[in-house]
């Protein structure tokens, strides 16, 4: 174990000085994966070099942040950092910080000869209402010289105000076969090997999730440059679909004992919480072939309670006994 834990290290020094999103990151709008309708619009801007404020709404790790910085370079070229400001509204809360940053920045006049400068507004959903009213003020006071972007995951958390004066960009989970097309990519370009199967792990463990994956594919390589299918599972807390298919044919097969010791192995082996567990066996549940459609709702909505016990602090073991005795109850009816 020594000797393992010490090989990791060495590779962890020669491969996790550089996290591959950031080196990965398209540079120009032209190279994201997925989000064609996000795409298509952006590629008008990047040519045109004129654009109005924008927002861009959708889940972690689908390419929010990644699609400000190219549109930035395609608009400004090499020097587009002098034209860009970037502020993450979660690290600064306080209102008064972001309207000196703005003020600073805004009071001198575009690099190189362009029309406008952009302001970059990361996580802006992390404002208070209040301080979004104050934002809505200082666009408003700089729209002249100044482009926002913003971003965040949900719009219906931005002011109406500022979303009327923006044009609203919807990221989507990215599809598998881009999450794929990336994964390889990435491994061929660090010169890895990684089974097809290992491939299509990061692909099932990611969710549409493109941060999420290239994370998982690093964490694995760092280990060893041959990644398996089984490193991507071990290594992102994920149990592998077929071992949640064998947890629930055992509820129904080999009853309550049997089905509780083997989740228990799982929750071990995977380094799973019960949360986890909870929620991978629902995305699971509609791949089984031998439940009914009437089992599978009734099943969802039972993980639906346990999960939500979970979440309040029910205590694990007993909630994940109380889901295995009912589960095992329903599919043996
Ligand atoms: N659509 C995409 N195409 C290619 N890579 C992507 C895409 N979306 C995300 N990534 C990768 O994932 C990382 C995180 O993406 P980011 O744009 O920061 O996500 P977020 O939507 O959370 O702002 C990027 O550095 C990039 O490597
Ligand atoms: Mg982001």
């Amino acid at each position: 174990m020594g000797m393992f834990i010490e090989h990791c290290r060495n590779r962890n020094t020669n491969q996790m000085n550089e996290l591959w999103v950031e080196k990965h990151r398209p540079r120009s709008v032209s190279e994201i994966k997925g989000q064609p309708a996000v795409v298509e619009r952006l590629s008008v801007y990047a040519q045109k070099k004129s654009f109005p404020h924008l927002l861009f709404a959708g889940p972690p790790g689908t390419g929010k942040t990644t699609a400000a910085m190219a549109l930035t370079r395609d608009v400004f070229g090499k020097e587009f950092k002098q034209n860009l400001l970037e502020m993450n509204a979660s690290d600064e809360r306080k209102l008064e910080d972001i309207r000196n940053k703005v003020k600073q920045f805004a009071r001198t006049s575009p690099f190189g000869g362009a029309k406008f400068k952009i302001i970059f507004l990361d996580e802006a959903d992390a404002l208070t209402n209040d301080a979004q009213g104050a934002l809505r003020r200082i666009m408003e006071q700089y729209a002249e010289t100044c482009r926002f972007i913003m971003s965040c995951n949900y719009s219906s958390k931005i002011i109406e105000p500022i979303q009327s004066r923006c044009a609203i960009f919807r990221f989507r989970p990215l599809g598998d076969k881009d999450v794929l097309e990336q994964v390889q990519e990435v491994s061929a370009s660090e010169k890895i090997v990684i089974d097809d199967e290992a491939a299509n792990a990061v692909v099932a463990i990611s969710l549409g999730d493109m941060r999420k994956a290239l994370t998982a594919l690093q964490v694995a390589a760092a280990i060893d440059g041959h990644v398996t299918r089984n490193m991507i599972y071990e290594t992102t807390a994920t149990a592998p679909p077929e071992a949640l298919q064998q947890y629930l044919l055992a509820c129904r097969e080999d009853g309550f004992h049997a089905a509780r010791r083997r989740l228990r192995e799982l929750l071990d082996k995977f380094g799973l919480a019960g949360t986890d567990f909870v929620n991978q066996l629902h995305r699971e549940l509609y791949n089984t072939d031998f439940l009914s459609e009437l089992a599978k709702l009734d099943l969802t909505e039972l993980m639906a309670e346990i999960d939500f016990r979970l979440v309040e602090g029910g205590g694990e073991q007993l909630q994940l006994d109380a889901m295995t005795a009912r589960i095992c109850q329903a599919l043996t009816q």
